[in-house]
């Protein structure tokens, strides 16, 4: 009986992030890491050390030279990502990119336009879509334990790690705009945002935004890495339950409480009502304990070998680009509610060339388009 032939990946940036990815390409069955590239050499040493059968090389292209690799994970910053993956997808490579998938909706729409043209895989690293915590609120939300969701309110914030070249909301809460979509299935309508730069002169270190659904549910989002206390929190208030994400405690990861408001059974006169506080059992569901990021690469190999979509693609990843653009436009505009524009492709004005669009002063694009059928060809002879 024949071995079934592993994904053969290839590794684009082996900073503080990358070699997390080669870890996890390597526990896995079904994958294995061929070679990696980084401008750094002491980093490529670094890895060399660490995973002695890697190849490494400080130029990328030869990773997308080498016909043996057949999947590139992009973990550089995030300025480089839309340069990176378009020249992985045009050398016929499946591709795993980090969070942000790029800078501005625009360049996500060409992405994903050509992962498709290519028929290639483009995975966005939204890792906490593999968070079992996340996983788990999505499914009693799906099943309707909580009611009609009313608002959500997620906290991210830390002391570093400072980023030099993209500021708190593109770094951090790029990952709750990602599961707010998902818990929601859906996307935001509009946004509001105010940031501040503090350690940097042009970088926000911290920021406060709102998001609106179109069913009229808000998202509030606090990013930072401008404070004392390391948390990572989601509260989801619905109309019947209400829950609560706290990544960083290990025990009660995810607590779900009966607590709400309930109308009185009977009444008089509108000066009589009162809601009645309902503070009932709080429950603590089991979560499946496996690391996110190892589930990404395996969703992602999967995806590759299997053909079937198993995580965030190029349209989600362009979504939340898209909103981090229209709160980067409010953060101008002193938070000003700025609409995520629902269709790019029909808003020329809005799309620069490249060299004009200022790393961190992006404007509101955004589409909603249609979901894709991302089923690319499946590459690997078994
Ligand atoms: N999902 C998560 O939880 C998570 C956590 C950390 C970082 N990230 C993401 O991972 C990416 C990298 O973050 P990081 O913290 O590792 O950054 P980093 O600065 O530590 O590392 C980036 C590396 O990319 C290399 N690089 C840049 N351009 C290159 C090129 N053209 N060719 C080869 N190498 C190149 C740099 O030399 C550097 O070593 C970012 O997009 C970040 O948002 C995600």
């Amino acid at each position: 009986m024949s071995e079934e032939r592993k994904l053969r990946v290839g590794v684009i940036g082996c900073g503080h992030w990358g070699p997390n990815h080669i870890r996890v390409f390597e526990e896995l069955d079904r994958s294995m890491v061929l070679a990696c590239a980084d401008l750094n050499r002491q980093r490529l040493a670094r890895v060399q050390d660490r995973f002695p059968h890697v190849r490494t090389t400080t130029r990328y292209r030869e990773l997308l030279d080498d016909p043996a690799i057949d999947a590139i994970v992009v973990a550089t910053p995030t300025a480089t990502h839309f340069e990176l993956t378009a020249d992985c997808l045009r050398a016929g490579k499946h591709v795993l990119v980090e969070k942000p998938l790029c800078l501005v909706s625009h360049e996500a729409l060409q992405l994903s336009d050509l992962a498709h043209a290519q028929r290639r895989v483009l995975m966005v690293g939204h890792v906490f879509l593999f968070n079992g915590g996340i996983i788990k609120l999505r499914e009693l939300i799906a099943a309707g334990e909580l009611g009609q969701v009313r608002y959500l309110d997620a906290v991210r914030t830390n002391l570093g790690p400072v980023r030099g070249d993209v500021n708190a909301l593109y770094d951090l809460a790029t990952h709750d705009i990602s599961i707010c979509n998902y818990l929601l299935a859906s996307a935001p309508v509009a946004v509001s945002a105010l940031g501040r730069c503090i350690s940097q002169e042009t970088i926000e270190d911290v920021a406060f935004a709102t998001l609106q659904y179109p069913d009229g549910t808000l998202a509030h989002l606090h990013a930072s890495w401008l404070n004392p206390r390391k948390m990572r929190t989601l509260t989801a208030v619905g109309s019947s339950k209400m829950a609560h994400w706290d990544d960083v405690d290990p025990q009660d990861t995810l607590r779900l409480y009966d607590k709400g408001l309930d109308e009185p059974p009977y009444y008089n006169s509108f000066g009589e009502f009162q809601y009645l506080i309902r503070s009932a059992d709080v429950h603590v569901p089991a979560i499946k304990r496996t690391e996110p990021l190892l589930r990404q690469a395996e969703a992602f190999t999967s995806w590759v070998l299997d053909g079937h979509r198993r995580g965030p693609d190029a349209t989600d990843g362009w979504r939340v680009v898209a909103t981090l653009e229209a709160a980067m436009e409010s953060m101008r505009n002193n938070g000003a509610m700025v609409d995520v524009d629902p269709n790019p492709r029909i808003t020329p004005t809005r799309t620069m060339p490249r060299a004009a669009v200022p790393l961190l002063g992006l404007t509101g694009a955004h589409a909603d388009r249609e979901e894709q059928d991302t089923k690319a060809d499946p590459v690997i002879a078994r």
